[in-house]
């Protein structure tokens, strides 16, 4: 049987470590894309059937060598999951036009580049994309000037490619991810913004990477060969919810 193929970016740490494992053990394999070369090196030793290639989704001309270096290793790719990103939380004032352009350069033409790499080759067989996006995408908040507007692109861009790509057989989909404890979320989360993402989901916690990589290889697998075009936020019920959870947990006595 020959095994399926998965590419997944910012594959060196986080969530994308986390879709790396689960995808291995679910008898994938997966190239591993990171722009950071030593821990990318470091993440993929001794995980069987992984093959890491060093590359900065940003970057037109290391993105077609990656899509190359892939095919040269693996001979096809069924699966491709844009999860590289990059978070600056600060306010409309501070945020610079430099700063808006890195934060759009990784997380929304990182998606759309690598796409455009990948769907040439996911056309021959049929496949499935999907696109790490983030609850900033799906509301408004302060300090998200960039990155929640990134995020929210990364969902339109989502549904454009599930349009235009369902006769091909490729579904696309889309994940929004609540806060998960990853190095990414420690470096901008302070203790007020965590302690008000409590208040404000009803499970009552942040997720784990695994939570959300679950989500992710179930996208891409032939379980979820009905949907595209969808975004799935795996946020503890906090998109779902409005005004009054502290004021009902408190009420209700945490029962
Ligand atoms: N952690 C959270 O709370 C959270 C919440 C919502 C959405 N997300 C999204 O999930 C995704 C993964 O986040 P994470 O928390 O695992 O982050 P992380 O910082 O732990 O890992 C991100 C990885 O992406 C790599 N990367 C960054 N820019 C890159 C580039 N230009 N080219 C190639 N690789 C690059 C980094 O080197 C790193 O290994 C991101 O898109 C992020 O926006 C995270």
């Amino acid at each position: 049987m020959t095994l399926k193929t998965a590419i997944v970016t910012g594959a060196a740490r986080g969530i994308g470590l986390a879709t790396t494992r689960l995808f291995l053990a679910q008898g994938w394999r997966v190239a591993m894309i990171d722009r950071d070369t030593s821990a990318l090196k470091d993440a993929a030793k001794g995980l069987d059937g992984a093959h890491a290639v060093a590359c900065d989704v940003s970057v037109p001309d290391q993105v077609d060598a990656m899509v190359q270096q892939v095919l040269d290793h693996f001979g096809r790719m069924d699966a491709l999951v844009n999860n590289a990103g990059i978070a600056d939380f600060r306010s409309l004032a501070d945020t610079d036009f430099a700063i808006w352009r890195q934060v759009m350069a990784v997380n929304l033409d990182g998606v759309f580049l690598t796409s455009q790499a990948v769907i040439p080759h996911l056309k021959q067989r049929g496949g499935a994309i999907v696109n790490i996006a983030s609850i900033s995408g799906l509301r408004a908040s302060t300090l998200r000037v960039a990155y929640g507007t990134s995020k929210a692109a990364v969902i339109q861009l989502t549904g454009q490619q599930a349009a235009e790509l369902g006769e091909w057989g490729i579904r696309a989909n889309c994940v929004a991810p609540g806060p998960v404890d990853t190095k990414l979320a420690l470096a901008v989360h302070s203790p007020e913004i965590r302690a008000a993402y409590h208040d404000a989901i009803p499970l009552n916690r942040y997720g784990t990477e695994f939570e959300i990589a679950e989500v992710i290889t179930f996208l891409c697998s032939d379980r979820a060969s009905y949907v595209t075009g969808q975004t799935i936020a795996v946020d503890g019920g906090f998109d779902a919810v409005g005004v009054g959870l502290p004021a009902l947990r408190a009420q209700s006595g945490g029962m």
